[in-house]
């Protein structure tokens, strides 16, 4: 049985950072239609009713039909420490980060976090995310077993630490962190729809020879993924120089270890040197802002500005919990707010662009996921543009789309998210209820 939704439609048929707003495509009265987990066809709603009068109509009315949200870069392990207060990067991740992934060694643990990590991002119109694990394998499986009993496209790692400079029971080695990676590997890439990353979290926390082991692992596999962290704050680049003295700077630690290339995504990517930019770009590597955590861990302001001009591969992404919302919309409201400082506006067709399209394509993914067409898989959010008073009476305003969608994007959370389809299939969205605590 075909699908057929009905209600405005929102795609791009372009790059809006590149090529101006003009390449989204809104039609007021829209459809798309959906079949075996794809979008089939799309159009006008009148004419796709038409033309397939044996669907099963769902009509969204006014609400916005768009390409479900793609998170490129969370750590649902830190679901439940998020917005943990008072710390710097180095700090928090001593203080809150480290101590709660330590649970994960317990697989009932990590199964409870994904379920509960899946609804709430789902809850949140987001579809997609690529995630870090803890060093347990355990919590790879369990991250991978929820998303697939979901139906979504999903990608995660196995985080990779082996220094001294990582606790004690949050360490490998280099020779298991390659070994664990390619179990992993080899048991999820490619099953349905999950993709494994290779994940050394980041240079502080590992050896060279880990390094070196993961950047084998990733010339053994070039289809996939590798994910880490770079030049997030500025303590933490003084740290990467004393633990690797004679690297050129911060990517070098990567670069002469196989761990800079095509499919890599560099998590932050703030206080860049020039030379860092220049590799970073002739490698076509993605860079991924993640906003809501440069602000809450006092991290910096990312140049998107300058780094989209110059041509580089760009994603936005939660950083859950560093970061400190599951909402791709609070993403892109801090992305507005990031660009602003740095004396840019961001039109609101670039940032729905950046959380869709845009952090698919920095995944290597956006021929599949991120955008509505004929063929692409069929992953869906339905926004509800007047979701609370306070939205509504802006948006009521609105002379365009943009203005009527703007007021979502900067005020907008989960009660904006009306409906959520992945794989085809309608989710049932049970993230919105409260997670109750006994002791409070
Ligand atoms: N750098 C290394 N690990 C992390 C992490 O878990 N979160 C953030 N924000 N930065 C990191
Ligand atoms: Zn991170």
């Amino acid at each position: 049985m075909a699908d057929l939704l009905l209600g405005q439609t929102l795609a791009f048929d372009g790059n809006p950072m590149t090529d101006g707003p003009g390449v989204a495509r809104h039609d007021r009265t829209g459809a798309i239609l959906i079949r075996d987990g794809r979008i089939a066809d799309m159009g006008d709603g009148d004419t796709l009713r038409q033309r397939h009068p044996q669907a099963r109509v769902t009509d969204y009315g006014r609400a916005l039909i768009s390409a479900g949200f793609v998170d490129a870069h969370a750590h649902y392990p830190q679901t439940a420490i998020i917005a943990s207060w008072g710390k710097r990067l180095i700090d928090w991740l001593n203080s809150y980060t480290f101590p709660e992934e330590m649970r994960f060694s317990d697989p009932a643990y990590a199964a409870d976090i994904a379920t509960r990590y899946f609804d709430l991002t789902l809850a949140n119109g987001t579809t997609t995310v690529c995630s870090y694990g803890t060093i347990h394998p355990e919590s790879v499986d369990a991250y991978f077993t929820e998303a697939q009993r979901r139906g979504l496209c999903a990608f995660a790692g196995k985080t990779c630490m082996d220094r001294d400079t990582a606790p004690g029971g949050l360490r490998d080695s280099a020779q298991s962190a390659y070994d664990d990676s390619k179990r992993l590997l080899e048991r999820w890439h490619g099953q349905d729809r999950l993709s494994y990353v290779i994940t050394p979290r980041f240079s502080p926390t590992s050896t060279p020879e880990q390094l070196q082991a993961l950047g084998a692992l990733w010339a053994e596999h070039p289809d996939c993924l590798m994910q880490t962290h770079l030049s997030e704050q500025t303590d933490e680049i003084a740290w990467v120089k004393s633990l690797y003295p004679t690297a050129r700077d911060y990517l070098d630690t990567y670069e002469s270890h196989g761990l800079l290339g095509h499919g890599g995504l560099y998590g932050h990517a703030i206080h860049l040197e020039p030379r860092e930019v220049d590799r970073l770009r002739e490698v076509d590597a993605s860079l991924i802002h993640c906003p809501t955590s440069n602000t809450f861990i006092g991290s910096g302001l990312f140049d998107m500005d300058g780094l989209t001009r110059a041509g580089h591969r760009v994603g936005l992404a939660t950083d859950t919990g560093g970061g400190s919302s599951f909402s791709m919309l609070r993403t892109m409201a801090a992305a507005y707010e990031v660009a602003q400082l740095r004396h840019r506006a961001l039109h609101p067709a670039e940032l729905w662009w950046l959380a869709t399209a845009g952090s698919a394509r920095s995944l290597l993914a956006d021929h599949r996921i991120g955008n509505l067409a004929a063929g692409m898989e069929a992953d869906i959010a339905v926004i509800d543009l007047a979701s609370t008073p306070a939205i509504a009476q802006r948006a009521n305003r609105a002379g365009d789309i943009w203005e009527a969608i703007f007021p979502t994007i900067m005020m907008g959370d989960d009660r904006a998210i009306r409906a959520v389809w992945a794989g085809g299939r309608e989710v049932t969205l049970s993230g919105r209820g409260p997670y109750k605590n006994p002791t409070l």
